[in-house]
């Protein structure tokens, strides 16, 4: 299994294009099943769960066509003229979760369909309670089959007020993918605000369906009998943009992150100033610099968005560990997504942990070591502190990083910090 060595010690300069939204692009593909017109996604990142997504999408019955009129692999076309299968089986979902987003789609176009519950994951127990929630709000008949949800409407889906006891990414975007073809009106209260929601609801827009309220915690559906193709660019992944910057955060050297879109990361932008990055938008993104002086202390609490993302928490626990003084990071939207510390402690990190929060004394330096991680997130943090490690760090279980980040060793490489993928 290929690992990341990464030598650390060289300052970060030059430029870093941002790839289309991981968690943006997910169900955007899922929104295909919505119709049996061509929908055509731009800028869709060429990643290990966009690429799984697309196989699923298959099994389904959906034509997937990677480089379409010249787009090279970032342009695709789906298209579903007939579905051949409602059926996603537990050997599908359970190697990624956001599988589960073809369920509101098959039963607003089919009527019914049969999806494997996803299981809990190395963040925590996720439960999907919500979706079922909405659906079944929407007039669904759900019930739990050995592990499976089967999920039926016969007559199709009826608007229904559904109203969120918390806010939740997935469970809105089911809704509200459900609700487009649901007859009559669908509000959806207390709807998460996340930018890749917006980016949903503007695609399924193009295609015709009457959604508004987008980016309010208050989104209004009037279902249609039908939606049509479109052509839709997935947004800039404002986790990528993050990771970088906190890369050259924790590196130093200065960086032009092209494509990245400040309103998407505002509360970032805040949290960098205050620890003493400096950033700034240029015409083609965002130029990110630590020149000279350490990087301060500071304090985040992850929230739903606009809030600090829980996505960038491990990556901002990683410059914090090289900071000065100390910061209290507290999770608010996992119940376990602190696995990075040990191994970032491993790397020299200074980090008590007390419940869902985490208590980091910044240290000089941080020394390279062979490290793992469970999630995504959890790894891309530990490549982050090998940066700033003497010697050399071997991220393993490089795996977790092809699901999300496109060719970062290229990517970090081509600035000059000294990381290699090693094959085995
Ligand atoms: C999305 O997950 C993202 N994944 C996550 O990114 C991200 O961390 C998360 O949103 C929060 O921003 C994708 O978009 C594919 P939620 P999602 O529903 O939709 C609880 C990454 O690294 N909950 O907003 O699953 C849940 O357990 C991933 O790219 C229920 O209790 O997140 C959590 O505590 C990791 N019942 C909270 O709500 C439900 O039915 C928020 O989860 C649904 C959720």
């Amino acid at each position: 299994m290929d690992s990341i060595s990464i030598r650390g010690g060289a300052r970060l300069n030059g430029q870093i294009p941002i790839s289309g939204a991981k968690n943006a692009a997910l169900p955007l593909m899922a929104v295909s099943l919505l119709t049996r017109e061509p929908l055509y996604l731009e800028n869709l990142p060429s990643l290990a769960d966009t690429r799984f997504m697309g196989e699923l999408l298959a099994t389904l019955g959906v034509e997937v066509a990677y480089g379409v009129n010249g787009g090279g692999p970032s342009a695709v076309r789906l298209q579903a003229p007939k579905l051949v299968s409602t059926l996603a089986p537990y050997d599908l979902v359970r190697k990624m979760r956001a599988s589960f987003y073809v369920l509101g789609p098959l039963v607003a176009r089919e009527g019914e369909a049969k999806v494997s519950l996803p299981g809990g994951c190395a963040i925590g127990t996720r439960p999907v309670d919500q979706h079922l929630m909405a659906l079944e709000s929407l007039g669904a008949h759900i019930d739990l089959q050995d592990g499976y949800v089967l999920a039926k409407a016969p007559n199709g889906l009826v608007g229904a007020e559904i109203a969120f006891p918390f806010v939740t990414v997935g469970a809105t975007v089911t809704a509200l993918m459900a609700a487009t073809l649901a007859k009559g009106r669908t509000t959806i209260q207390n709807a998460a605000r996340e930018p890749e929601v917006s980016d949903v609801a503007d695609c399924l827009n193009a295609m015709g369906a009457r959604i508004s309220g987008i980016g309010t915690a208050t989104l209004t559906v009037d279902g249609v009998a039908q939606l049509g193709g479109a052509t839709h660019r997935v947004l800039p992944d404002r986790i990528e943009t993050g990771t970088y910057a906190m890369a050259v955060a924790i590196a130093g050297g200065e960086v032009d992150l092209i494509g990245a879109r400040a309103d998407l990361v505002q509360r970032v932008i805040d949290v960098l100033s205050e620890a003493g990055v400096e950033v700034a938008e240029t015409n083609e993104g965002l130029r990110v610099a630590r020149n000279g002086h350490r990087a301060r202390s500071t304090d985040i609490t992850t929230e739903p968005f606009p809030g600090f993302p829980t996505d960038l928490q491990a990556q901002f626990m990683a410059f914090m560990a090289t900071a000065e003084g100390e910061s209290t990071i507290k999770e608010t939207i996992f119940e376990n997504r602190f696995m990075h510390v040990p191994e970032l402690s491993r790397l020299g990190a200074e980090i008590s942990v007390d419940g869902q929060s985490a208590s980091v004394t910044g240290v000089e330096r941080l020394k390279g070591a062979p490290v793992m991680a469970t999630d995504l997130r959890a790894s891309v943090s530990l490549v982050l502190a090998g940066l700033a490690a003497e010697g050399e760090t071997v991220v393993n279980r490089v795996y977790h990083l092809d699901r999300g980040f496109e060719r970062i060793e290229e990517k970090l490489g081509a600035c000059g910090a000294d990381i290699r993928r090693v094959s085995s």
